[in-house]
């Protein structure tokens, strides 16, 4: 007899080697917030800390729901089968909402967005606030191939219900973090641990501070939902996410919006969504861009309308100066001319 073994890279090519890119990553992250009842799903990127936030105050994760489901692969909230674990929760006093997600890899495209995580989790079931949950990711990890799943180990901690996650006890999971990687020393590289070691001290973060730096969707106190903190971050995020110079003249919209706009698409094109997504993207001077804000979308749709009614207006100028002229002489020449003039003017994909 012999089993399948599972090498650690099989992650990473569910996920980020699957991923069409960090805004696709995002709206995968946005559907998953949606499938938790999130009112909110809200992003905030410091360019100057390399530093990308992702808070839902949706339903959370309890302890065992997030090592059963967002730890194992091969979770989807689509299997609700007999044999499958617990039914994705749904809260009962919103609105049946129907599951976005799909193949049970969502989750993964956050490695897409840069090479560790810190997740944060609290579960409210039914009026039960529950204990928070934190664990750290490195993504590196996963690309070795000579790593199998189990040599990874994954810190986390179940902190006492009602309070945060303390520098301290980050501090503690990273120096977890650390000693696994120096333990794989038999396997990877001199190179691959230095590098994997500089990134767990790019790590500096202090979770109570950015609490309440941030405001809004918190976990601590009342607050639940899940958050997921990012640093440092790819660096193809800036590009991704800023509508380049020949997009801007066109009023295109960036790659972002454009894969927002597929999330509010996909089920909700007639109603309102009934989760409301933003990123706010902190340039290097301090100064805030809404990258997603309502105001883009009711740009594109004003334009959209100028050059409809100008279509209009200048259809009914040629049909006129091509009705005079007809009245004048020579009316079946006219009027083909008009008429090709017309279906210059006639914007098709504006319809
Ligand atoms: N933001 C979140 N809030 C609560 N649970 C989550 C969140 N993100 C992921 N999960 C849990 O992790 C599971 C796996 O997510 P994912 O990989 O995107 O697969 P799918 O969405 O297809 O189920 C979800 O079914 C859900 O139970
Ligand atoms: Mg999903």
């Amino acid at each position: 007899m012999a089993k399948i073994k599972t090498k650690a890279r099989a992650l990473d090519m569910l996920g980020r080697q699957q991923i069409a890119g960090i805004p696709t990553a995002l709206s995968e992250l946005f559907k998953n917030a949606h499938d938790a009842y999130a009112d909110n799903v809200e992003v905030d990127f410091f360019r100057k800390e390399n530093l990308l936030i992702l808070r839902d105050d949706g339903l959370g994760m309890t302890a065992d729901e997030f090592e059963e489901r967002w730890l194992t692969i091969g979770t989807s909230s689509k299997l609700i089968d007999e044999d499958a674990i617990d039914k994705p929760v749904i809260d009962r006093n919103k609105t049946f909402r129907p599951i976005m997600g799909e193949k049970g890899i969502g989750r993964l495209s956050i490695a897409a967005i840069g090479p560790q995580v810190l997740v944060l989790t609290r579960a409210k079931r039914n009026d039960d606030l529950k204990p928070l949950v934190a664990a750290f990711v490195n993504w590196s990890l996963f690309t070795i191939p000579s790593l199998d799943l189990d040599d990874i180990d994954i810190p986390i901690r179940t902190i006492n219900n009602g309070e945060f996650l303390s520098k301290s006890i980050l501090d503690e999971m990273l120096t977890q973090a650390r000693k696994n990687v120096d333990s794989l020393s038999h396997k990877i590289s001199k190179t691959k641990i230095s590098q994997i070691n500089t990134q767990l001290s790019l790590f500096d973060f202090d979770p109570i501070i950015w609490e309440r730096k941030l405001g809004g969707l918190k976990l601590s106190e009342n607050g639940h939902g899940t958050h997921f903190i990012i640093k440092p971050t790819d660096e193809i995020l800036i590009d991704d996410i800023s509508p380049n110079e020949s997009s801007r003249m066109t009023e295109q919209s960036s790659r972002l919006e454009k894969a927002l706009l597929g999330f509010t698409n996909t089920m909700y094109s007639d109603s309102n969504p009934p989760i409301i997504a933003r990123f706010r993207d902190y340039l290097e001077d301090g100064e805030c861009i809404d990258r997603i804000s309502e105001s883009i979308f009711s740009h594109h749709k004003n334009s959209i309308l100028q050059i409809i009614i100008l279509r209009d207006i200048l259809t009914n100028l040629v049909n006129s100066v091509a009705v005079s002229l007809f009245m004048e002489k020579n009316r079946s020449s006219m009027l083909s001319h008009g008429k090709a003039i017309t279906n210059l003017l006639n914007v098709d994909h504006l319809k």
